[in-house]
């Protein structure tokens, strides 16, 4: 095993506000331990150690959150618009200013390298500012009705009371996604984040404390009994809606679980995004944006491109400047400033892709480049190219969420995009081509949520995140991820006389 895959020892680091490092779970505006007293342990994947023992929270504590959310939300869908936003603003610029100690505590528990955190960081409190200004723009209707002595009149009003369960690969800007938009509309939230990164969603709540916002509204409930809480979560009738990020099974399993009570539901869930490279593409622009759009979180992003499809044609050039690429990629510790890819969240993770890798070399795939996995307790991959990969592989069909790249060749552009739609999935996928006509084309042909034209940095607070088939439904950021948090009522005022 090569040294860099190797769990380096914990590099030093300090906070500057060490306050924001909290292990309690937050319910009611109160910083609290698990009733039974239980903890759970938060690892840092870089090098094994205990960063925290957490609360653990069970059902009980997950039922008072939620009502402490109803009462707290009936006050706070009371207040205007714009009251809510200033409380949200404060939230926004709290983020911004402890941009540096939520990075540190984000690459201590998640393991992306600390230029990422940062970013992320950012990108979470876009959410927040955005959404604290499009709160102000729920705007309702007046309906032309039949009878000239009525008047229809179309408000929004706020879900109610909303559970979220967010992932471990952006511990805060999926928390900050899903909350923002709730409670810039009046909505309150009880939010589970994973067991593995905890710390980052406390953190935040520290800062919306800090802001202001109302005890109740946003509720925090770390867990080790993941189902325990969700079952809650989805069973209780108070919950109005479910937003949830993660895989598509248990997309699947809490959609089932809240059928009984109705509950409004955002998924976004797994993918298995295609990288389409046409002949016709600037070479260098393609290279590097697959690249990022690979390797980006070490391969852990629901949008990350799953399955790089090159025109037969400049294939082996492809592959030539896609290995220069990742030549220039250190593996390590996400605090080494000099590092590029940090380590993957669990051994099972590890384990789980040298399977896919194991089953297309043993199948025919070569590999370009990378290819080793750290062994023993290691969370560590080098960055992968693989060659010589058919759609007859596990690798074609299977979500990878990691730092491996296969290539496939295509021939001609009805099979680049048969090949793209081959999935049950349909959450992002990408095309590089100069043809302005294929651009419109193939855009508008592949089943996806989102498709990069000549680009693959997509996300932002302003466009609507999300898939189609089993990649989910519902929206997330924009002025169409507010919808996802309103009701539409019509009222009828009649017998106006006119
Ligand atoms: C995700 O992987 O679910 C989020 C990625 C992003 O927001 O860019």
């Amino acid at each position: 095993m090569s040294q860099a895959l190797e769990a380096s020892a914990a590099k030093d680091w300090a906070l500057s506000d060490p306050s924001l490092l909290k292990t309690q779970a937050y319910i009611n505006g109160e910083w609290v331990g698990a009733d039974d007293g239980a903890t759970f342990k938060v690892y840092n994947p870089a090098n094994h150690e205990v960063l925290a023992e957490v609360a653990d929270v069970g059902a009980s504590e997950t039922r008072r959150a939620i009502e402490a959310a109803e009462v707290a939300q009936k006050e706070w869908a009371a207040k205007s618009a714009v009251e809510r936003s200033t409380i949200l603003r404060r939230w926004n610029d709290l983020m911004l200013e402890n941009t540096e100690d939520l990075a540190i505590i984000m690459t201590l528990e998640q393991g992306k390298i600390v230029a990422e955190s940062r970013g992320e960081i950012v990108y979470a409190a876009s959410f927040i500012e955005w959404f604290a200004e499009e709160g102000k723009r729920v705007y309702g209707d007046v309906l032309p009705l039949a009878q000239t002595d009525r008047r229809g009149i179309v408000i929004k009003q706020p879900v109610g009371v909303c559970a979220a369960i967010t992932p471990w690969n952006f511990p805060s800007a999926m928390l900050a996604r899903k909350a923002a938009p709730a409670l810039a509309v009046g909505c309150s939230m009880v939010a589970k984040p994973p067991h593995e990164t905890p710390l980052s969603m406390l953190a935040m709540a520290g800062l919306a404390e800090r802001a202001g916002l109302p005890a109740g509204l946003l509720n925090i409930l770390p867990t080790s009994k993941a189902s325990t809480v969700g079952n809650e979560m989805c069973e209780n009738p108070v919950v109005r809606k479910l937003t949830f990020t993660g895989s598509t099974a248990v997309g699947k399993l809490l959609t089932k679980q809240c059928s009984d009570t109705l509950k409004r539901l955002s998924m976004e869930l797994g993918g298995n995004a295609p990288v389409i490279v046409f002949d016709d593409a600037d070479l260098e622009q393609a290279v590097q944006g697959a690249a990022a759009a690979k390797y980006r979180n070490s391969g852990q992003t629901c949008i990350c491109a799953n399955r790089i499809i090159v025109q037969d044609t400049i294939y082996d050039a492809f592959v030539e400047e896609l290995k220069k690429v990742v030549g220039t990629y250190k593996v390590g510790d996400g605090m080494d400033e000099t590092v590029t890819h940090g380590p993957l969240i669990t051994r099972r993770a590890l384990e789980d892709i040298k399977e896919l890798v194991d089953d297309a070399v043993a199948n025919g795939a070569t590999v370009a480049a990378g290819g080793e996995f750290g062994e023993g307790n290691s969370h560590f991959v080098e960055p992968t190219i693989l060659c010589n990969v058919d759609d007859g592989m596990r690798i074609f069909k299977e979500e990878i969420f990691g730092p491996i790249a296969p290539i496939f060749k295509f021939s001609t552009e009805e099979e680049a995009i048969a090949m793209a739609n081959d999935t049950e999935f349909g959450l992002a996928a990408y095309l590089y081509t100069n043809d302005q006509g294929r651009c419109w084309r193939v855009a508008e042909a592949i089943e996806y949520g989102m498709v990069g034209v000549n680009e693959t940095a997509i996300s932002s607070q302003l466009i609507p995140f999300g898939g189609v088939k089993e990649s989910g439904q519902g929206r997330e950021g924009s002025r169409y991820g507010i919808d996802e948090y309103v009701e539409t009522k019509y009222i009828c005022l009649g017998n106006l006389g006119t």
